[in-house]
Parts: structure tokens; C-alpha cells; sequence
């Protein structure tokens, strides 16, 4: 694996400019410049550019973006659309609130050149329902895009193209759920945030029945870098499977809590250590999760080198997700770490389809009793045989970001839970 040196990177996403969210210190360190070099390519050749590029979704399933841009119909009458993703509701990851917030004329450049390449007149930026704050950010900055004409009708006038987008940002109202793609596009339509039933894909049947192609806000503003300094380039950043820089959110029990923007394949040992001042009291790992709250867990004598890249994680038995990395120290109960998480999909559950809603709720109910000292050890097994039976059988994969953690935390933590069920139940040998 080829990995740059991690303290000579230089960050791209969020450079810590100041002032790079107002669009004249943008445009002054190069800002725009990229979609002028856009525009003068043809769209094809953006999407080879990308796919070059070796850029994977930073969404949660890390998905190779060229290829999905390549998925939409050159020859159809219909309208295309652009969705930004950036629901980001997931706990553990608070990433893309930093792009809004520090460097939103990337997004902006991502999302036009993007909308070129895939021949979308209209875009959506799509931001969590809670991130009121973020929503104002991103409403001026776009405005200051119109306003300078590289969104909108001036564009012909400032770029000198026929091509033209309008970019809308959309709030969401504060459900989970809503960041998966279809269910997202339901929202947008206005309709209840259900997931589809695929297929159809939305490129073929997304926004209004039209084709349709979303992704995350962090892989969009990849995409202005790529376009600038060419696919070759932005490949020899990181893993050699997963190139690129990535925001690393890191949260729990760790010194420097924040958001690190650090090439694919750094040690998440380094991570944790370098970059986020190591554990706080000098406690020793218990379990980490690296890409957010679905995740499967790793136990702390797990993480021992592990890179954060999606090979490298998925042969330590986990995923990079949104690379939402959560430290949970020495003293922490685990049982009470999945009573909450399993609550959270529990509640975020669209109800549509059965395994997840009465799984998720059945999971819950199981996991309360143990705390409540009326736990048994043959409980684990069922828990275990609920999260089988969610995983892969429902309309979208909040089911299987729910079985995810309780499987692996009960057959990674099993002592403790047997311990717990013990010491607090009065039915454990029952
Ligand atoms: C329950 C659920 C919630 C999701 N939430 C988000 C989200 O907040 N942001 C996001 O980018 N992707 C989210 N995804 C993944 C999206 O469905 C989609 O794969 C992603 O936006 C594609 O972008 P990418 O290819 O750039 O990664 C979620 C998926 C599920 C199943
Ligand atoms: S898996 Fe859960 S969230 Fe997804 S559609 Fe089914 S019930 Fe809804």
C-alpha cells in the first residue's frame, strides 16, 4: 500500500484558510478556477477524469463515484438531477458540517461541476434538519455564487457557457432515515421519507421518476481538487484501493475530540494517538468503532494496525463508513453502549418494513431487561438470532446498521455481557 506521509500532507478539503467561506478569499486562492477547466472538457471527460481519480463515496458504503456518474443515461428527454447528501445524521460522524461552515464555495464548485458532468440542470443540497446554523452558512455562500455567476442564469455571462444550474438548498426535518438516497428523494418530492424498494436505481428512477444521481457532500468536494491537478494526481494520495484525503471525525474518550483531515490508510492507532492526543486519563482502549455508530466494533486489542481505509478495516472485521471514529475508554459499559445505540435505530426505524421495526424494537426490549437485572445468558443468543434475522431482509440497510452493532458488540464484548447478566440477574442460570 502507498501511503503519503501523514505529516506532510497538506490539508485540500479543509485547508484552515481564513475567511475561505467568503467567496473573494475563495476565488483568491484559486476557488472557481476548476470549473472554468471543467466547462472547456467535455462531460465524458470529467467522468474518466473521476474515475481516474480512483475517488470512492464518502457516504458510508464507498462506492467508486466515477463509476456511479457513468450509471446515468446519456440519451434520454427526461431531467436529470444532482442530490448532495448531507443529511449526516449518523452518530459518531460530524464531518460535512465542517465543509459547510469552512469551505462551502468547495461544495458549491463540486456540485456544478458535478451537475456538468452528469448533465443535471437542477441540484439539491440536502442538510439535516437540525443543522439550522449550517443551513444559513450555505444559503449565503450560494447566493454569493449566484451572485458572482458560477450558479445560475449569469453563468453564461461570467463563464462564457450554455451550460447552466440552479442549486437549491433543502432542509431536512430531522429524521435519520432521510439520509439514505431514496428515502432522501422521497423528502425532496415531499412525500414521507420511506426508502424505495431497489430497483430501480435512481439513475434510472430517482427524483420524479428522472434519473437521478446522489452523493455525499465530503466526495463532491473531492471533486473541484481532481478536476484541478488531474485523477493521476489525487490517486497517489492514501490507500492505493482508496485513494484521497478523509475527514476523520473523532469522539469519546480522547484528549482532542474533532474532525482531522488525514489521507485514506493513516493507523487508526495514529489517529487516536497522533492526531487526538490519545486516550483521556491515559486510560487503555476498551472498543473503538471507526466509521460511526453502525459499524461494527472493535475490541481495543483489535486495532493494533489498522489503517483507515476500506480494505484495511473490512480484513479487521469493520468499515470505514464515515470514518465517525468513537474511543470508549477502560471503564466503559458496553452493555449500556448497545442498549443506547439499538435505541437509536429503534426510534430512527421508518417502520415500513417488518424485521427491522419489530427487530430493532424486539432488541431493545431484550437489552432494557438485562439492565434491568432481569437478564439471562441465553439472551445473548437471541439477541444475536434478532440481528441475523434483520440483516439482509429489509427495504434498506438501516437494518442492517442496526444488526451490525449487536452482533459484533455481543460476540466481541460476550464476557462482559456474561459478566453483567451474572452480577446483576437473579435469572442468569435460568
Ligand atoms: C439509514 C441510512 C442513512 C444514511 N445517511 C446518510 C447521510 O446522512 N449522508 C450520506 O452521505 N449518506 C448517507 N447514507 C448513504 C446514502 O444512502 C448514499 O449511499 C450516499 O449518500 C451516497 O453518496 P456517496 O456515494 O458519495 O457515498 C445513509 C444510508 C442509510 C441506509
Ligand atoms: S430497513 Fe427499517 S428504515 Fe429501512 S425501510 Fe425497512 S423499516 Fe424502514
Amino acid at each position: 500500500m502507498m501511503v503519503q506521509t501523514m505529516d506532510n500532507y497538506q490539508p485540500i478539503l479543509l485547508p484552515g484558510i481564513p475567511d475561505l467561506h467568503k467567496i473573494n478569499v475563495y476565488e483568491k486562492h484559486g476557488g472557481y478556477q476548476a470549473l472554468r477547466k471543467a466547462l472547456a472538457i467535455t462531460p465524458e471527460d470529467i467522468i474518466e477524469e473521476v474515475k481516474r481519480s480512483g475517488l470512492r463515496g464518502r457516504g458510508g458504503a464507498c462506492f467508486p463515484t466515477g463509476l456511479k456518474w457513468s450509471f446515468m443515461p446519456r440519451d434520454t428527454d427526461k431531467p436529470k438531477y444532482l442530490c448532495v447528501n448531507g443529511d449526516e445524521s449518523e452518530p459518531g460522524s460530524f464531518k460535512d458540517r465542517q465543509i459547510f461552515e469552512f469551505n462551502p464555495h468547495l461544495l458549491i464548485e463540486g456540485t456544478v461541476i458535478t451537475s456538468y458532468a452528469i448533465g443535471a440542470r437542477v441540484a439539491y443540497i440536502y442538510i439535516r434538519g437540525e443543522y439550522e446554523h449550517w443551513v444559513r452558512l450555505m444559503e449565503k455562500a450560494l447566493a454569493d455564487a449566484y451572485e458572482s455567476g458560477y450558479v445560475g442564469e449569469k453563468m453564461s455571462g461570467t463563464l462564457g457557457t450554455d451550460f447552466k444550474v440552479d442549486i437549491y438548498v433543502h432542509r431536512g426535518a430531522g429524521a435519520y432515515i432521510c439520509g439514505e438516497e431514496s428515502s432522501l428523494m422521497n423528502s425532496i418530492e415531499g412525500k414521507r421519507g420511506y426508502p424505495r424498494v431497489k430497483p430501480p436505481f435512481p439513475a434510472q428512477n430517482g427524483l420524479w421518476g428522472c434519473p437521478t444521481t446522489i452523493n455525499n457532500v465530503e466526495t463532491i468536494s473531492n471533486v473541484p481538487h481532481i478536476i484541478r491537478n488531474g485523477g493521476d494526481w489525487y490517486n497517489q494520495i492514501g490507500a492505493e484501493k482508496h485513494p484521497g484525503p478523509l475527514l476523520i471525525g473523532v469522539s469519546g474518550h480522547v484528549n482532542k475530540p474533532g474532525v482531522y483531515e488525514l489521507p485514506t490508510g493513516v493507523l487508526l492507532t495514529d489517529v487516536i494517538y497522533k492526531y487526538a492526543g490519545g486516550v483521556r486519563g491515559d486510560k487503555k482502549i476498551k472498543c473503538v468503532i471507526p466509521g460511526g455508530s453502525s459499524m461494527p466494533p472493535l475490541r481495543g486489542d483489535q486495532i493494533e494496525g489498522v489503517r483507515m481505509d476500506a480494505e484495511s478495516l473490512r480484513e479487521a472485521g469493520s468499515a470505514v463508513g464515515t470514518a465517525g471514529v468513537i474511543v470508549m475508554d477502560e471503564d466503559t459499559d458496553m452493555v449500556r453502549v448497545l442498549t443506547r445505540i439499538t435505541k437509536f435505530y429503534k426510534v430512527e426505524s421508518c417502520g415500513q418494513c417488518t424485521p427491522c421495526r419489530e427487530g430493532t424494537g424486539w432488541a431493545l426490549k431484550v437489552l432494557e431487561r438485562i439492565r434491568r437485572g432481569e437478564g439471562r445468558i441465553e439472551d445473548l443468543d437471541l439477541l444475536v438470532s434478532i440481528a441475523n434475522n434483520i440483516e439482509g431482509n429489509t427495504v434498506c440497510a438501516l437494518g442492517d446498521a442496526a444488526a451490525w452493532p449487536i452482533r459484533h458488540t455481543i460476540t466481541r464484548f460476550r464476557d462482559e455481557f456474561e459478566e453483567y447478566i451474572r452480577k446483576t440477574s437473579k435469572l442468569a442460570a435460568a
